[in-house]
């Protein structure tokens, strides 16, 4: 069974059919990229899957269970996650803060969350625990009592993604972690998100550096106007003459 269905998705901003009707199939383990020139509604349907925006029609199944219609905090809770972009509070944090504030539960990076999580820190051994275990694993434990500030473009999407990866989700959305990672640091990143695909988590990646898509997506999506225009592998995808049109314009 597949573990997220989403049902001719609507998003519409204002008048604009941002997202016209996209469905798929995504199972545990599996990454699916999602690609297509700018103004795709790629980004728009990612924040669909997550909640951040609201369907206009449509719908999304997560186990078997609709969950179209929930927030994203209560979505994350049932396994939906993204990536956010750094936020200011994000960068006031130290590294390990930022994963015991997700690890409680906190949807954004909040300094609040910080504060609170000092007072109780000595019950959270567990949460603690587990940012350490995550630290290790992707060799970011030096890093660990550095601001959010402070760090390089590739450590910041390492983190966000550990952040993400505190929830223990089952669906990871990621729009476009490669910008801002270093060349030589890529590789390393499509290996962790390889990883992280093999403990059976599911990956539904946007990525303009079709590369990164190639090398870890074994099946992607091409949108163009809000519309899949193509599905398969990598190589059939980009075989098709109206994917090659769509991305000359
Ligand atoms: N909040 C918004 N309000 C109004 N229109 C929006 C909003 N967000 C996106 N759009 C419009 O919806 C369309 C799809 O945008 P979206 O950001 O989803 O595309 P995308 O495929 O992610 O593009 P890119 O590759 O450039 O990131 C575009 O025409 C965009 O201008
Ligand atoms: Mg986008």
């Amino acid at each position: 069974m597949s573990l997220l269905v989403a049902r001719d998705v609507v998003v519409a901003y204002g008048g604009v059919r941002a997202v016209n009707g996209v469905s798929l199939d995504v199972a545990a383990g599996e990454s699916l990229g999602l690609i297509g020139p700018n103004g795709a509604g790629k980004s728009s349907f990612l924040a669909a899957l997550g909640g951040q925006v609201r369907l206009t029609a449509g719908s999304i199944a997560l186990d078997g269970e609709e969950v179209g219609g929930l927030p994203a905090y209560k979505r994350a809770r049932r396994g939906i996650t993204r990536t956010f972009q750094m936020t200011s509070e994000f960068a006031k944090m130290t590294v390990f803060e930022n994963l015991v504030t997700a690890g409680h539960g906190a949807e954004g990076a909040s300094l609040r969350n910080v504060v609170r999580w000092r007072r109780t820190r000595a019950a959270d051994r567990a949460v603690a625990a587990r940012a350490w275990s995550v630290l290790d694993r992707f060799e970011m434990s030096h890093v660990a009592d550095l601001y959010g500030a402070e760090l390089s473009g590739g450590q910041r999407r390492l983190v966000e993604i550990m952040r993400c990866l505190m929830r223990e989700p089952k669906v990871l959305l990621l729009d476009e972690p490669m910008v801002g990672v270093a060349p030589h640091l890529v590789d390393k990143l499509v290996a962790d998100l390889r990883s992280i695909r093999d403990e059976g988590i599911a990956l539904i990646i946007v990525e303009h550096a079709l590369e990164v898509v190639q090398e870890l997506c074994e099946r992607v999506v091409v949108m163009a106007l809000g519309r899949p225009i193509a599905s398969g592998t990598f190589d059939e995808v980009v075989a098709e003459p109206e994917v090659q049109a769509a991305y000359v314009g």
